[in-house]
């Protein structure tokens, strides 16, 4: 598969971050409001700044959207969408399953053509580009064909998530709810799990431009709670309620159960 920009260097150096910062006092401090509207911790911005280094040795240039700095305009034909640490507050307790998001894009999620979300815990590292597949640690993945009596949904939950995303609880033989929505939609492209369903608290493109191209890539789908295919700007304005899923069945069973109609997307 080609790899074409240094996505994979951009990861390594956010690890480096991880691995020099994380255990400082303050890393996890608030240090001000980001361009996406919530909270920079100090640990993003250093994770971030990481990132920017790297774009900066790029011959050409790089657009770059962040969650913490916003829209830097270098005069770029690509943009570089990025959430620096998806899953900080995971990061802040010590709970070991957060991330790092890089796609390139132009100027919507549906033309982004390269993409790694790189677990910053294990090092697992997914990968697609736009018509070649999806790797995990280089090696093919693919989504599951969904089997009812094994059916396993990751769900948003807490006070936030909607009440029918609470109502699905009960449908599936598995739920988990991990509070990094990027690695949940590589669980998606993986195989393990067969959807995802943030409901009630909207996410914006840095958390969905590139666990959408690897789901995608790895045969599943992304969709809006109001079952049109998932389609959005490269821009911080925008924020959606999505469902990721494996397969055809997984999204119609979701869709019966939580919003009592079927959703005909005219095949996957
Ligand atoms: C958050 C995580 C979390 C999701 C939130 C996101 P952040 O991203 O992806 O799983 O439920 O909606 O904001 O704040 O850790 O970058
Ligand atoms: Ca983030």
């Amino acid at each position: 598969m080609t790899r074409k920009w240094p996505l994979r260097e951009m990861a390594l150096a956010v690890e480096g971050v991880m691995a020099e910062h994380s255990s400082e006092h303050g890393a996890f401090e608030s240090i001000g409001m980001g361009a996406d509207g919530t909270e920079t911790l100090r640990i993003d911005q250093l994770a971030e700044t990481a990132i920017l280094d790297i774009v900066d040795t790029i011959p050409g240039g790089l657009n770059v959207l962040s969650e913490e700095i916003g829209w830097l305009d270098k005069g770029a034909k690509h943009t570089l969408v990025v959430d620096p640490i998806d899953g900080t507050y995971n990061a802040s307790v010590g709970i070991p399953f957060y991330s790092v998001c890089l796609a390139i894009g132009n100027r919507t999620f549906s033309d982004v053509e390269e993409a790694m979300v790189y677990n910053l815990v294990s090092g697992d590292s997914y990968h697609a580009v736009k018509g070649q597949g999806a790797t995990m640690n280089d090696r093919t993945i693919r989504t599951r064909p969904y089997k009812e009596e094994d059916s396993l949904y990751v769900l948003y939950s807490g006070n936030t998530a909607s009440e029918r995303a609470h109502e699905l609880t009960k449908r599936p033989r598995r739920v988990r709810a991990l509070g990094s929505a990027a690695l949940e939609m590589c669980l998606v492209a993986q195989g393990c799990a067969d959807l995802f369903f943030q409901d009630g608290y909207p996410l914006r493109i840095t958390d969905l431009a590139a666990p959408g191209l690897i789901v995608r890539e790895a045969g599943g789908e992304l969709f809006t709670s109001a079952c049109e295919m998932l389609e959005m700007r490269i821009s911080l304005e925008d924020r959606k309620e999505i469902l990721a899923v494996g397969d055809a069945t997984a999204l119609d069973r979701l869709y019966m159960a939580a919003m009592n109609e079927a959703c005909d997307t005219g095949g996957l």
